[in-house]
């Protein structure tokens, strides 16, 4: 049995002054996929506390539209990099790079499943600008080869930071020569968590975005690590869909065709990154301008985005039915058979319940309820076994790894396991 009191017990212990913290001491501030998943388990308890987290968050939008992984909106010595590494001067401190955009799907989703209707109808409506500037930025700032795929800049853009998808081209970044002190690994086992090499690495690509000056022309022109990370272009796809209907609602009708077009793009588009070998949508290094071999839950967020034809949905199917075979819990964030996969370690094998969810949303959107229900009684398995709301799973025990006590998982417990 699921404890939703102590779900909701983890949001109100995670809560600090309008935004909710990962958990406590590991993330210490706002994260923006965090946020969002986190806004749909209140809204389950506490409606207007779902709302206020989206407006703080939006508070932390820059001028350009982008909206930071990070808002920094206090100090913490439990937490690095902190805002003086970033650099980047805006209202809120906060990161200098983006991560998925789930905020207008979560926006859509408060609105239908609100039980104050007009409340909510002036909340969204509130929101409105806050969200298109976002979509513009995305399509503007990130579409770098005009093609309709929005690029990464960084593996924490993911928001699937050491993925093994991003190996490779996260090998050709320099490494930081300077000391530093990780402070995640006085939260967390280290076998849980990216390594050192890693790390260098991360820092020096938030200092190539501080030395260009934030701009994303001299960013990809200088970087050595751009990719389309096909977890981030269905998750901005399926948003997209989301907003037009936000404006279609709030009669913002001339936002729609250009969003239209940006859709029809990225779906046409999409369809070069297919592997009907590999039976679903690789990511891409832009760099070495080819296809990044493993297959991890990112590959499948194609279901989420419904970017997918009805074959490719049926392929992707029979992959998650042999792919769930290796686990109780629901999906290794990398498939078991990539020599890369750890069960344990952060993006390299663990389940991640919002993951879980979203590629059970898009099953179910293609039919497949049945595939859709095992992943969901699998994924009230990992709270179970772990015997709390942990951060991940390992893939292969179920045993709660990284942060405990954690927002999102208890977030979507309240949202989809508990309904
Ligand atoms: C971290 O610090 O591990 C975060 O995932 C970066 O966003």
């Amino acid at each position: 049995m699921i404890d939703l009191d102590s779900a909701r017990a983890i949001l109100r212990q995670n809560d600090q002054d309008g935004h909710t913290v990962p958990t406590r001491g590991l993330y210490p501030f706002q994260w923006n996929w965090d946020s969002a998943i986190t806004a749909l388990g209140w809204l389950t308890f506490d409606e207007a506390r779902a709302w206020e987290e989206a407006h703080t968050m939006f508070r932390g939008q820059w001028d350009n539209g982008m909206l930071p992984h990070i808002l920094f909106h206090g100090h913490s010595e439990s937490y690095f990099p902190g805002p003086e590494v970033w650099g980047a001067k805006a209202a809120i401190p906060s990161s200098s790079i983006s991560q998925p955009p789930v905020w207008a799907t979560a926006i859509n989703l408060m609105l239908q499943r609100s039980g104050d209707a007009a409340r909510a109808r002036a909340e969204a409506r509130a929101l409105l600008p806050g969200l298109l500037g976002y979509h513009e930025w995305w399509y503007r700032d990130r579409d770098r080869d005009n093609n309709g795929l929005v690029q990464s800049f960084h593996p924490w853009e993911s928001g699937m930071d050491n993925s093994p998808a991003w190996d490779g081209p996260l090998a050709r970044v320099p490494e930081v020569k300077w000391k530093y002190r990780r402070r995640d690994l006085g939260h967390v086992d280290k076998e849980e968590r990216p390594g050192r090499l890693e790390y260098n690495r991360y820092l020096h690509l938030i200092e190539l975005q501080k030395k260009n000056d934030f701009d994303p022309e001299l960013i990809s022109a200088a970087s050595p690590y751009r990719v389309v990370d096909i977890g981030t272009v269905s998750i901005l796809h399926r948003a997209t869909r989301d907003l037009i209907e936000l404006c279609r609602i709030f009669g913002q009708d001339a936002a729609i065709p250009g969003l239209e077009s940006e859709l029809a793009r990225t779906r046409a588009a999409v369809s070069a990154c297919w592997s009907g070998r590999d039976r679903c949508f690789l990511n891409r290094d832009i760099i070495a301008d080819a296809p990044l071999a493993e297959v991890t839950t990112g590959t499948l967020l194609p279901l989420f985005g419904l970017l997918a034809d009805d074959e490719q949905a049926g392929a992707m199917a029979a992959l998650v039915e042999e792919w769930l075979g290796a686990s109780n819990f629901g999906l290794s964030s990398t498939h078991p058979a990539s020599a890369r996969y750890e069960p344990q370690r952060y993006w390299r094998g663990p389940v991640w319940l919002h993951i879980n969810w979203m590629i059970a949303e898009g099953l179910r959107a293609y039919g497949y309820d049945d595939l859709a229900e095992r992943i969901r009684s699998n994924t009230r398995k990992c709270i179970e076994t772990a015997g709390g709301y942990y951060e991940y799973f390992n893939s292969e025990t179920g045993e709660g790894c990284g942060g405990g006590n954690f927002s999102w998982t208890a977030a979507v417990a309240l949202y989809w396991l508990g309904r």
